[in-house]
């Protein structure tokens, strides 16, 4: 069963190739295809184009599907195309004629568009919330070892005097920066493509407005050749999103690589929750981390995967943006195994005290000697000079927290505000599920 069915059989290996993964991928798809459809017959009862019996039963077929879904019992069948094509199949089997009138003054490219919006922003909401965890965690990690000294490095050298309470949460403020950028993909997301049909708009008079309300997005996606457009633009914006995320899991997790490491040996996990060596008996390995690591800097090349899919298209629809959904779909759930990993790791994390105290990291207690100093009134490079030529045979009285007073050093870490910006940026993720959309649309069956 095809749609666009004309009388002509289609070759079953071109319906194959075409369809590709979309039997798969859509099925994430579906309940928001569903929701979609339901704003849809709400809208069309509203301007004249179905009469309200009709609404009635198409609302409750389509609550049907939902269920059926929700039981797992919807499935895209081997000769029907994608979610779209299912559920129309399905709409005319439960009501004959009347369901046949779903498709009026839309197109599947709206459709699909409505469908990967509705769902980004579910998922976008449901990573705010792993981030947000993530975030916690690691605030209480800086706050619970923010005594605990540690070797800063520059060029992989020790540096300067740091803290576990600095380490743990300047990746916390990392994850503060990333929200903002997925606050941004949501806001751009959120908008109404609904009604745009093919790309150029319909005759029928439908009501854009309507379907934004219902379906709770910030605004109308206006332009109709714009709104085609909008794939591949949006997933970007959602791409560059998670790349962001992705990088800060990813620079962590080789820190903590290099940090177990027995040279390093500045934090540990639990032995069952490190691996083994089939040949080396003394390994313990940080399999865990390097996953994350590789698993999201795959994640990161997604933006340029994306720019790379759209870069010749003409403007208008073209089959490959098809091949968008699974790209960036993959990566919401990615992420999200990523980050609950590592909080479980995190909930194990072993810290070692008194790392600062071995004379390998005496030199990094040598510039608050030339600090020393300076408070005394000696010009800083003469002070520079001055202790450069004890760095090789003195040793430095070691700095304390104490010593750092200003905002975002390891005596003042500022964790609170950094929470409180965290706690702002968080606004605008909501988390309402399908199932909620579905009861909403409901509430307008009038019989
Ligand atoms: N599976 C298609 C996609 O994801 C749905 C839209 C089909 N539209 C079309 N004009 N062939 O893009």
């Amino acid at each position: 069963m095809k749609l666009w069915e004309k009388g002509i059989n289609p070759e079953p290996a071109i319906i194959e190739f075409t369809a590709g993964k979309d039997r798969k991928t859509d099925l994430a798809l579906t309940k928001w295809d569903i929701v979609g459809s339901m704003a849809h017959v709400i809208m069309l009862q509203d301007v004249g184009l179905i009469s309200e019996e009709e609404k009635n039963g198409m609302l409750k077929a389509l609550h049907s599907l939902f269920e059926w879904d929700e039981e797992g019992s919807l499935v895209i069948e081997k000769d029907v195309e994608d979610i779209h094509s299912q559920i129309e199949k399905e709409m005319s089997s439960i009501l004959g004629t009347t369901g046949k009138k779903i498709h009026t003054g839309r197109s599947r490219n709206d459709q699909v568009l409505v469908d990967i919006r509705l769902y980004t922003r579910e998922e976008i909401d449901k990573l705010s919330v792993h981030i947000r965890n993530l975030f916690i965690r690691l605030q209480d990690l800086s706050e619970q070892y923010k005594e605990e000294l540690l070797p800063g490095y520059t060029h992989m050298q020790p540096a300067m005097v740091s803290s576990f309470g600095l380490w743990f949460g300047a990746w916390a403020e990392c994850l503060a920066d990333d929200i903002v950028m997925l606050a941004g993909a949501r806001a751009i997301n959120n908008q109404n493509p609904l009604g745009t049909a093919a790309g150029y708009g319909t005759t029928l008079p439908i009501n854009r407005k309507l379907t934004s309300e219902l379906l709770e997005f910030d605004d109308l996606l206006y332009n109709s050749a714009y709104a085609s457009l909008s794939r591949g633009k949006i997933e970007m914006a959602v791409a560059s999103a998670l790349a962001s995320v992705a990088q800060t899991l990813s620079r962590f997790s080789m820190d903590i690589c290099i940090y177990m490491s027995s040279e390093y040996r500045f934090i540990d996990f639990p032995d069952e929750y490190v691996t083994g060596s089939s040949i080396m008996p003394q390994k313990r390995n940080p399999d865990v981390f390097e996953l994350i690591r590789a698993r999201c800097n795959v994640i990161q090349t997604l933006p340029n995967q994306i720019a790379i899919l759209t870069s010749n298209l003409q403007s208008g629809y073209n089959r490959d943006l098809q091949l968008l959904k699974m790209l960036v779909f993959d990566a919401f759930g990615e992420l999200r195994e990523c980050i609950e990993i590592m909080l479980l790791m995190l909930n194990n994390i072993k810290v070692k005290k008194n790392i600062t105290e071995n004379s390998l990291y005496n030199t990094i207690f040598s510039t608050e000697e030339v600090n020393r100093l300076v408070k005394h009134g000696i010009p800083f490079r003469d002070a520079y000079k001055a202790v450069s030529e004890m760095v090789k045979n003195s040793s430095f009285s070691k700095t304390t927290l104490a010593d750092y007073v200003h905002e975002g050093s390891i005596g003042n870490l500022c964790n609170k505000e950094i929470a409180d910006l965290f706690e702002e940026r968080m606004k605008p993720f909501i988390n309402t599920s399908a199932a909620e959309f579905a009861e909403k649309m409901m509430k307008h069956v009038t019989a």
